[in-house]
């Protein structure tokens, strides 16, 4: 059924675009003078009314395909209910409608003809179709995977414009072949309509390309987003296709331009032989440009790479991480010799600029020297990379994963990466806190292929037969909180304003039988003072913290308190007066503060502060600091909330 879909769905786009561009160059060519602009033109005509057809068959066809895998049965396929609820109670339903809509009243107006003996007649005739066929052809973009990632109106403006060029350029190739081909037959001098015809289409074509470009790629850094999606995903993979073979029908156009000049004919040159060059070329083209609708059908059939797993096709890729922690000087000095490279390399290419002779050679050395020196410069942050290093963790960075993961760890992992328990600080040197630093640098998917696949010659083993996806994502969160607790520059007392790293792991707030809240619903909104607490050596505090939750609140911080251990009385035993009226966790406790005490060691009352984005600002803890006094927590906060909001960011990268 998804070959039908796709197979219906690039006959209708390229029945669309080709006859938008049929109506485009007619258009273009304004009221037929000769007789062969006659025979062109209704040589057109006839072709274009085919191509209406043919789009609103395929339509169908695309229409009831889609119906058959959204309701998961094939007979769906011709069950006018399904098909009538797929059309009403869609929105890709209601744009198809609108667009098959148009497309009805074009094919009525081409078939009944109208009266173009008047050369305003003839235009109007004439601009109406085009416009019923350019919306037809532009409303696609308003049901594409862009839209349906967003809502915000850009990505679809991007597709609209991108299918307009797309229909103005690649559509009217087919007809100008035709034209040309038609205009090279005769003896001598080609038609001068013709040759007309191809000078400002060839002009319109320069603008419609560039438009396609830069709609193009801004639609693609919004589904694409980074050089995985683009080098490790199905979706990115069509787009370099589409790429390539883009750039091989711009060079056949650039080939064309070049051509022009002859097939005015003042010179010696045969125009007419040029012209049947020129309709060959142009010819090659179209069917590139029809490969090139294929691919974009393609695309919109797979998951975009901002969506999908990219699967990372090279052995080494770039890490900006081990920059980031190098004093500036000491960066500077490891660039030194690539930017001494690249410099001697602009040096030498601006020479050549200056002498203009011997270019060829002069750039091609200028080329080196600047790849040299980018190699040189790049070649630090340039690290081994796994097929999975771009892999998007399957399970969540949350409480309950990080505490599966610590006792898996424990089972399978500390025998060889020393012990821990929950609590307390690994054996100082052991394994475990030498993998800390090594397994921050590291993306999760790259620790995945290491736990998976082992590192039989360090004398790691596989666990990809001993434990399962999930449970590997588990230790992999557990490794990556533990990791991040040991961070050499650990969260203070005191907010750093622009430091935000480290990720407080989700959970649910259940706070007896209401609705659980998560933790990351806070998000967007509210400031989460997190306190770990245990009775009796809390309870002072905790009445403090009663007592001053209205005045916390104003400022738009909630307070989450969790007790050790799961008991539906935690609220009572905190006692009546002043009385609790923030959230106090019934449920989940023994994961929650497990995972968290990974950053605050020991069992003492701890105080952490969240920021808006997710990030864990600042640690209070009872054995080492005492607790903040409102004032300093109102200080924290107003901090956070002068703070420019960062892009909210997935907190694994
Ligand atoms: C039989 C002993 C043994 C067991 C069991 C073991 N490892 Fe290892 N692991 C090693 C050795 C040895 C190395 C290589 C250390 C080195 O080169 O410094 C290693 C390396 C690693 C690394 C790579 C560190 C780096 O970036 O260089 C990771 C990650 C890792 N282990 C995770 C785990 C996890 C998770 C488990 C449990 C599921 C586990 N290991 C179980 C022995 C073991």
């Amino acid at each position: 059924m998804t070959a039908v879909l796709f197979t219906a769905f690039g006959i209708h786009l390229a029945a669309c675009v080709l006859a938008t561009g049929a109506f485009f160059l007619l258009l273009l060519a304004g009221l037929p003078a000769t007789g062969l602009m006659c025979r062109w033109e209704r040589q057109v005509l006839s072709g274009a009314r085919w191509l209406v057809l043919v789009a609103l068959g395929s339509g169908a066809v695309w229409l009831a395909a889609r119906t058959a895998l959204f309701e998961g049965r094939p007979d769906a396929a011709l069950d006018p209910h399904a098909i009538r609820h797929a059309m009403l109670d869609t929105w890709p339903g209601v744009v198809w409608m609108a667009r098959h809509g148009l497309l009805v009243v074009l094919a009525a107006f081409l078939f009944t003809g109208g009266d173009v003996s008047t050369r305003w007649n003839w235009i109007a005739a004439r601009a109406e179709a085009l416009v019923l066929a350019a919306l037809a052809l532009i409303l696609l973009g308003g049901s594409s995977h862009a839209a349906a990632i967003s809502d915000s109106l850009w990505p679809r403006a991007f597709d609209m414009v991108h299918l307009l060029g797309a229909g103005i350029w690649a559509g009217s190739l087919p007809p100008l072949a035709l034209l040309i081909y038609a205009a090279s037959r005769g003896p001598g001098v080609p038609d001068p309509y013709a040759v007309q015809t191809m000078r400002s289409f060839s002009r319109i074509a320069l603008v419609a390309v560039l438009v396609l470009a830069g709609s193009g790629i801004a639609s693609a850094t919004l589904l694409v987003k980074s050089v995985a999606g683009l080098m490790g995903t199905t979706h990115g993979h069509l787009l370099l296709a589409k790429l390539a073979v883009l750039i091989a029908a711009l060079v056949l156009a650039a080939a064309n331009r070049a051509l022009l000049p002859a097939l005015s004919g003042t010179n010696e040159a045969k125009p007419s032989a040029t012209a049947r060059r020129m309709a060959l070329f142009i010819a090659m083209e179209a069917g590139l440009v029809v490969l090139l609708l294929g691919l974009a059908g393609a695309m919109t059939l797979t998951t975009p790479a901002a969506h999908g797993d990219p699967v990372w096709p090279f052995p080494i890729r770039l890490s900006v991480d081990t920059l980031l922690d190098l004093p500036v000087v000491q960066v500077l000095a490891q660039l030194r010799d690539g930017l001494v490279l690249a410099g001697l390399g602009l040096g030498v290419l601006a020479i050549a600029f200056l002498t203009r002779r011997r270019r060829k050679l002069l750039s091609g050395l200028a080329f080196m020297l600047v790849a040299g020196g980018a190699a040189v410069t790049l070649a630090p942050l340039v690290v081994e990379a796994y097929p999975t290093s771009y892999l998007r963790p399957s399970v969540t960075y949350n409480a309950g994963s990080i505490a599966e993961g610590m006792s898996i760890y424990q089972a399978r992992c500390a025998s060889c990466h020393a012990t821990r328990t929950a609590g307390s600080e690994a054996l100082s040197g052991s394994t475990v806190d030498r993998l800390a630093p090594l397994t921050a640098r590291q993306t999760a998917g790259e620790l995945f292929w290491l736990i998976t696949h082992g590192e039989l010659a360090r004398g790691m083993p596989e666990f990809g037969s001993l434990l399962g996806e999930v449970e590997r994502w588990h230790v992999i969160n557990f490794i990556r909180a533990f990791a991040a607790a040991r961070d050499p520059r650990p969260v203070g007392t005191d907010v750093e304003t622009g430091r935000a790293w480290l990720a407080a792991p989700d959970f649910n707030v259940s706070v007896g039988p209401l609705t659980p809240r998560a933790l990351r619903d806070y998000r967007g909104q509210r400031v989460v003072l997190l306190v770990l607490y245990d009775l009796p050596q809390s309870r002072t505090r905790m009445a403090e913290l009663a007592r001053r939750y209205g005045a916390l609140s104003v400022l738009g911080v909630e307070i989450v308190a969790v007790p050790p251990r799961a008991s539906p009385e935690a609220i009572a035993e905190l006692g009546a007066l002043p009385p609790v009226l923030f959230p106090v966790v019934t449920n989940g406790n023994e994961a929650i503060v497990s995972v968290y005490r990974l950053f605050t060691p020991g069992t003492a009352h701890a105080e952490l502060l969240i920021d808006r984005q997710g990030y864990i600002r600042a640690i209070w803890r009872d054995d080492l600091t005492a607790m903040p006094d409102p004032t300093t927590i109102q200080a924290q906060v107003e901090r956070l909330n002068e703070e420019k909001a960062p892009p909210p960011i997935d907190h694994v990268h």
